[in-house]
């Protein structure tokens, strides 16, 4: 049961870990998009990449909790190598830079196209963040890829 029950959860920590990566994908060049777009195309265009925004952070905390499942479920500390460990601490600076470096990101930009219109240096600024969260979390992501099957590709070599 508990078997299955783990296995579910590496499921479901996939999809979920998919799923942030795939929202984000887009996100940098709808940033720039909005800053290049007329004010009220770009209005609606920043409250809907929001909805994504938000789907980011629930995946990524769901992300965590699948991950923090299948990691215990499956022995914890005892059983998985260190690439499993520096996976966890990486997911946790994921975390992090979803909550501090792109939500808040886009948040600023949303505040900042509501407000007067003379703002094109703060809302760049809002898009810089964006970029540079989006890429520092991408980049983390494939790290945390490679260390999922570290072990295997350590016994082809
Ligand atoms: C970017 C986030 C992540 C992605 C894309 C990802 C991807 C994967 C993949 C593809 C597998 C299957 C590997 C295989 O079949 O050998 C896997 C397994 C697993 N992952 Fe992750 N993972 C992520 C984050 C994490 C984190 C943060 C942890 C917590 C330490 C974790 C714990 C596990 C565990 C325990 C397994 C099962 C390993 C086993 O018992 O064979 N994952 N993950």
């Amino acid at each position: 049961m508990i078997y299955l029950l783990k296995w579910i959860f590496v499921i479901l920590h996939i999809i979920t870990a998919a799923a942030w990566f795939g929202l984000g994908l887009r996100l940098a060049g709808r940033a720039r998009s909005v800053l290049a777009m007329e004010e009220s195309v770009a209005k609606a265009l920043v409250d809907d990449a929001q909805r994504s925004v938000y789907l980011m952070n629930i995946f990524i905390v769901l992300t965590l909790v699948f991950s923090l499942g299948a990691f215990f479920l499956g022995g914890g500390f005892a059983v998985y190598s260190p690439a499993y460990h520096t996976s966890l601490l990486l997911m946790l600076l994921i975390i992090l830079d979803q909550f501090l470096l792109i939500r808040p990101g886009w948040n600023g930009l949303q505040a900042t196209l509501a407000g007067p219109s003379d703002t094109g240096e703060a809302a760049d600024g809002f898009r810089k963040r964006i970029a540079m969260g989006v890429g520092v979390g991408h980049l983390m992501w494939l790290i945390i890829l490679v260390l999922m099957f570290w072990n295997q590709l350590a016994r082809a070599f």
